[in-house]
């Protein structure tokens, strides 16, 4: 039986424990060109009793993000302001890996610079609202990324990763989850390419292997972990076949093990066996964000850690809420709750004012 407040590998360095900080949007990136703020610093030191820390998503590149206030690693500035962040968790022990996340389709043309519009695999809008600046607007028509505009798009997830890397960060998290850019590429509903970069598992899988190919190329293999969530029909995405669901991300998961990256993160569905079927195939540190839907991923899920299903649970809503949960988890609780009106913008408060265990009255 493993214990989760065990020390783990991953990286190339010894982790805490076996608890994750899962990656969380806050949209608190209020300062000019999305930088990141001194208050994203006390809000990650506040949790770097985390074995790991893995940060909100992080747009690698203008046209990549997707929502108000999202912090990016594309510009000098952004990568000075993110040394505060990376700073303050390192004084306190911690370790921290920036989450690449483009958003593809799911975006606004208000939310860009330039008059930029957002991109994806092929031209399918998605069905549903986002959040913006002038409240919700329907989801517009992406434009098709020719192949030309894929392999400068990889470049700048790459371009990204080197910045984190001189931004201070441990590693980089590659986001293939949730309906994003590389989700898109991944499923039959958003991809309808017929170029190699779509078609066949083969086909679909190839934008994220090379993405997260360049990605370790520019920083190593050991600092890059990718993020999955088959199935997940989050953002409009139809991954409905499950025989295809099982192929297409046992196909990617298989071709990311040969590139020997850092770890593996996936967000689970309601299909246990797949999860059991992925790991099987991913030799290295496997993170579960389990599946607990209605309810955030409990105390009672590091038992999937005691009896092997994973090497590590990632905590996103009760993360958020205690700053302390590692302390928290090992004395059995109590738990703050997650105030899900100050999920995302607003200032400090629901951010970095949750209370520790050691504020509660004796
Ligand atoms: C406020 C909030 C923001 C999120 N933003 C991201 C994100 O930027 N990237 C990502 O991969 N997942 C994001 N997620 C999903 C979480 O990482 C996690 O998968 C999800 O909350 C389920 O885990 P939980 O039940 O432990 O909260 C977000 C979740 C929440 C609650």
């Amino acid at each position: 039986m493993t214990n989760p407040f065990a020390k783990i590998d991953v990286a190339g360095r010894p982790l805490a424990n076996r608890i994750v900080m899962a990656p969380m949007t806050r949209s608190r990136a209020y300062g000019p060109g999305a930088t990141p703020t001194d208050l994203m610093a006390t809000y990650y030191s506040q949790r770097t009793s985390a074995g790991l820390i893995v940060t909100e998503g992080i747009q690698p590149s203008a046209v990549g993000q997707g929502y108000p206030d999202t912090p990016g690693l594309h510009s000098p500035e952004q990568v000075a302001a993110w040394r505060k962040v990376t700073d303050a968790v390192h004084r306190d022990g911690g370790v921290i890996f920036a989450q690449l996340m483009h958003t593809g389709r799911i975006g606004h043309p208000s939310l860009l610079p330039d008059g930029l519009s957002p991109v994806a695999p092929s031209p399918v809008a998605a069905k549903g609202q986002v959040f913006t600046h002038q409240g919700p607007l329907d989801f517009v028509t992406p434009r098709e990324l020719d192949a030309a505009a894929i392999i400068r798009t990889i470049g700048d997830f790459a371009d990204a990763a080197r910045n984190a890397i001189a931004a201070g960060f441990d590693g980089v998290e590659v986001h293939g989850a949730n309906g994003y850019l590389i989700h898109q590429f991944l499923a039959p509903n958003s991809n309808r390419r017929t170029d190699g970069w779509g078609g066949d598992a083969a086909g679909r899988v190839r934008f994220g292997v090379e993405v997260a190919a360049a990605v370790a190329a520019a920083i190593g293999a050991h600092r890059t972990g990718f993020r999955i969530s088959p199935g997940n029909p989050f953002n409009d995405i139809a991954e409905t076949d499950a025989a295809d669901v099982e192929n297409t991300y046992t196909t990617l998961v298989t071709r990311l093990a040969e590139l020997n990256l850092g770890y593996l993160h996936m967000v689970e569905g309601a299909d246990r066996t797949l999860t059991t079927r992925l790991r099987a195939a991913w030799p290295g540190p496997f993170i579960l964000n389990p599946f607990t839907y209605p309810e955030p991923t409990g105390p009672e899920t590091l038992a999937l850690i005691e009896d092997g299903t994973t090497d590590m649970v990632a905590f996103g809503a009760l993360f958020l809420a205690n700053p302390d949960l590692p302390a928290r988890l090992a004395a059995q609780g109590p738990y703050n709750t997650p105030d899900r009106a100050t999920f995302y913008g607003g200032d400090h408060r629901g951010y970095t004012d949750y209370p520790y265990l050691s504020d509660a009255p004796a």
